[in-house]
C-alpha cells in the first residue's frame, strides 16, 4: 500500500493553514484560542519526522543583567524537552554562562522554525528552575553516558584540551560502572513561562499570517475592537506581516 505523502498529510490537516503553496482563509490559522494548545497542535506528531521539526530544537536567547552596561543579548540552542501547562522545558547546567545570566535576569525568549511547513513560533517570558525532583527524574531517564557527560562537563569553563574531557569521562565510567550516577547539584531544568507567544504562518503571496497571544494582568478589562479573548488571562491579535 502506498504511503501518504507526509508533508501533504500535515498540510491537509484541517484548521492549520498549510503554507505549502496555498493561501488559506485567515482564521483557519488559529486552531485553538489557547496559546499552549495551539503550539501543541503545531507539534502534531504526524509531522515529527520532517526535517527541522519544531519539537526538537529551540533557540533560547537570554539577556544579561539589565544593570550591565553592554545590555547585549546572547543566544544558543537548547533542546525543548516538553511543553506543559506552565510552559516550555529545557535542561542545562545552572553554572553555565546561560545559567548565570538567567540567575541575574530570569527572562528569555525562544524561536522555533519549521521549514517544511513555513511556520515560526516566538515565545517570550520569565524563566524559573524546575524542582529538584523533576530534574532528578529527567536526569535518570537519560542514557548513562549522557548522565556521565553532564557530570564531566563544567559547562562554559575553559579546559586545556579534548583529552582532558575523554580522560575524565573514562574515569567516571569506571567509577559508576555498577552504580547509579548521582545528578550533580549544578545540573537541572528550567521552564520558560510565556507572556507572549506569536504564531507565524508563511503564505505564498507574502501576506503572511501572524497571530500574537499576550498574557494580560486584568482578564476582565475591556478589550479594543481588534483584540480577542483567549483562555484565562490571554488575549490575541492579528499583526501585519
Ligand atoms: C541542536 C542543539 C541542541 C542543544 N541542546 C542543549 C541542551 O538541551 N542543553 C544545553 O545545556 N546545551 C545544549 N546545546 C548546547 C548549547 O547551545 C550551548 O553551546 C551550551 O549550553 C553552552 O551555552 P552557554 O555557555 O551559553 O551556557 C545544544 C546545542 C545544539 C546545537
Amino acid at each position: 500500500m502506498a504511503q501518504a505523502d507526509p508533508a501533504a498529510a500535515c498540510a491537509a490537516r484541517p484548521g492549520l493553514g498549510s503554507g505549502l503553496g496555498r493561501t488559506r482563509g485567515s482564521w483557519l490559522l488559529l486552531h485553538r484560542r489557547d496559546e499552549l494548545r495551539q503550539f501543541s497542535t503545531w507539534l502534531y506528531p504526524g509531522c515529527a519526522h520532517l526535517p527541522g521539526r519544531i519539537g526538537k530544537e529551540a533557540a533560547a536567547p537570554s539577556w544579561p543583567p539589565r544593570r550591565r552596561r553592554d545590555g547585549r543579548p546572547s543566544a544558543r540552542m537548547v533542546l525543548l524537552k516538553g511543553v506543559a501547562h506552565d510552559g516550555f522545558r529545557f535542561f542545562t547546567n545552572y553554572e553555565s554562562r546561560k545559567g548565570k545570566e538567567l540567575d541575574s535576569n530570569p527572562f528569555a525568549s525562544a524561536v522555533f522554525y519549521w521549514e517544511p511547513l513555513s511556520r515560526q513560533v516566538r515565545v517570550e517570558g520569565s524563566v524559573r528552575r524546575l524542582s529538584e525532583q523533576e530534574s532528578e527524574q529527567y536526569f535518570h531517564s537519560r542514557p548513562k553516558s549522557s548522565q556521565i557527560g553532564a557530570v564531566v562537563s563544567r559547562q562554559s569553563t575553559v579546559i586545556p584540551d579534548r583529552e582532558y574531557l575523554m580522560k575524565r569521562h573514562a574515569e567516571l565510567e569506571e567509577q559508576y560502572k555498577e552504580t547509579v550516577v548521582p545528578k550533580p547539584a549544578y545540573w537541572g531544568g528550567y521552564v520558560l513561562q510565556p507572556d507572549v507567544v506569536e504564531f507565524w504562518q508563511g503564505q505564498t503571496n507574502r501576506l503572511h499570517d501572524r497571530i500574537v497571544f499576550r498574557r494580560v494582568r486584568d482578564a476582565s478589562a475591556p478589550l479594543g475592537h481588534m483584540t480577542h479573548r483567549g483562555e484565562g488571562p490571554w488575549v490575541f491579535e492579528r499583526l501585519s506581516p
